[in-house]
């Protein structure tokens, strides 16, 4: 089954901050998207693919759009949807006063579904199609969103939270538990249709050494499944570990000494990390989820991207719903160009909008598979309108080059500027 698309695309090949600007991306102003069986075929100009189609293919034809995969979220939280913008406090006490009560509803798994459904048509319409998602400390919540996923044929991974001491005993679990269930939900879960599963303990504050190394037990016995959890976000958390964990060299080593770093482990913010870190981070390949609206809005700090970079670090956007601010990865972008402005270091909207794709496929160990327009990838991809409110509208009249029109997306981009999202090639 074939489905063809028309329009300007774009797709990023390579990091524009490893490889010569022109070598990063593919970009053609009328270029032709062919979709076999929901995989790409072909990607290239739209007279030259055209005339090798059979006259009766349909062709749907985006004229004033930009075509580019789908956006990656690598790190966000689906129970916290109804308790985003809650004001007033940093992490502890906004763990404590907002999230952890939302998140017990979660043990009702049609609780679980309904606000998966929510969760999943607000990512989908801000253009994002897939994403690194946390769960509550109950199976049900994993249960209920990936039976929701799978109804939209999505490519998902959500895990369990782990967290077995300070914290509420209602969201507690044990380190045995914790093992079960998770064990449990991998055998039914992972690699079922688009579905992967991620090992979750919340982070070391409310992780016993006994369930952090239970964790690093299960990921030896599922070597595909990955490692999802938070790394040093916030300074009071950061002292709080050192005091729980005195005998750890630092945060990372925590999840270190229980094997939890590697290919498909990606840790979310990584604010206040030390060069160490990020050596110990880049040689063993694990992952960085960069989270600027959430750093902002719960005033963790400034994300060192530059660092990052040195020690290459896989990084990977994420919105971080509830303590993120917006489900859009568009003005995610936005606010991820102001905290490096805050650090004078300059974030170029290729890099910008490579990361927020390809990037972020690395970032998941899901390059080939998503991400960008290889032949062989998953057809998941949208459309970007330029005119969709007047005032880029406005600006879009005085822009000269593809980089300002990426960075006048990222700018003042939002869910409005998603034109459609496409799923397997289908428009959702
Ligand atoms: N650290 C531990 N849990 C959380 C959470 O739910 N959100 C954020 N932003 N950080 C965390
Ligand atoms: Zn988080």
């Amino acid at each position: 089954m074939l489905k063809v698309y028309r329009g300007e695309l774009l797709h990023f090949l390579a990091d524009p901050g490893k490889v010569a600007l022109e070598d990063s991306y593919q970009y053609i102003a009328d270029g032709l998207l062919i979709i076999k069986n929901g995989l790409i075929e072909q990607v290239g100009e739209a007279a030259e693919l055209l005339a090798t189609l059979d006259e009766s293919i349909e062709v749907t034809h985006y004229e004033h759009g930009l075509m580019m995969p789908g956006f990656i979220d690598t790190h966000v939280h689906y129970p916290q949807t109804e308790m985003i913008a809650s004001y007033g406090e940093q992490l502890l006490e906004w763990l404590e006063n907002y999230t952890f009560p939302f998140e017990r509803k979660f043990a009702d798994l049609e609780h679980g579904k309904k606000v998966a459904e929510f969760f999943l048509t607000q990512l989908l319409e801000a253009g994002t199609t897939t994403a690194l998602v946390f769960g509550t400390v109950h199976k049900e919540s994993v249960e209920a969103f990936f039976t929701i996923a799978q109804q939209k044929k999505l490519r998902m991974i959500c895990g369990k939270v782990l967290m077995d001491q300070n914290c509420p005993d209602y969201l507690s679990d044990t380190a045995q538990t914790g093992y079960d269930d998770s064990k449990a939900l991998i055998k039914k879960w992972h690699k079922t249709d688009r579905l992967q599963y991620a090992i979750t303990p919340r982070f070391a504050p409310t992780c016993s050494s006994e369930q952090l190394n239970k964790a690093g037990q299960l990921l030896a016995e599922n070597p595909s499944v990955y490692l999802h959890t938070h790394l040093s976000e916030n300074k009071a958390e950061i002292a709080w570990v050192k005091d729980l964990f005195p005998e750890s060299k630092g945060y990372l080593d925590v999840y270190d000494q229980s094997q939890l770093l590697g290919r498909r482990s990606v840790f979310a913010h990584g604010v206040h990390l030390h060069d160490s870190e990020c050596q110990r981070l880049g040689e063993t390949d694990s992952a960085i989820a960069f989270c600027p609206s959430s750093n902002l809005f719960l005033g963790s700090g400034l994300f060192n991207l530059k660092q990052a970079q040195k020690f290459d670090i896989n990084v990977g956007y994420g919105t971080d719903i509830g303590a993120g601010t917006t489900f859009s990865m568009l003005s995610t972008l936005n606010e991820g160009y102001k905290t490096q402005q805050l650090r004078s270091d300059k974030l170029s909207p290729f890099q910008s909008f490579y990361l927020a794709t390809l990037g972020g496929a690395i970032a998941l160990d899901l390059e080939g598979t998503i991400g960008n327009f290889t032949k062989g990838a998953e057809a998941d991809f949208i459309v970007l309108d330029y005119h969709a409110t007047p005032l880029m509208d406005r600006r879009m009249q005085y822009c000269k080059s593809l980089s300002e029109k990426l960075f006048i997306l990222s700018m003042l981009g939002d869910e409005r500027h998603v034109k459609a999202t496409h799923i397997m090639g289908e428009r959702v």
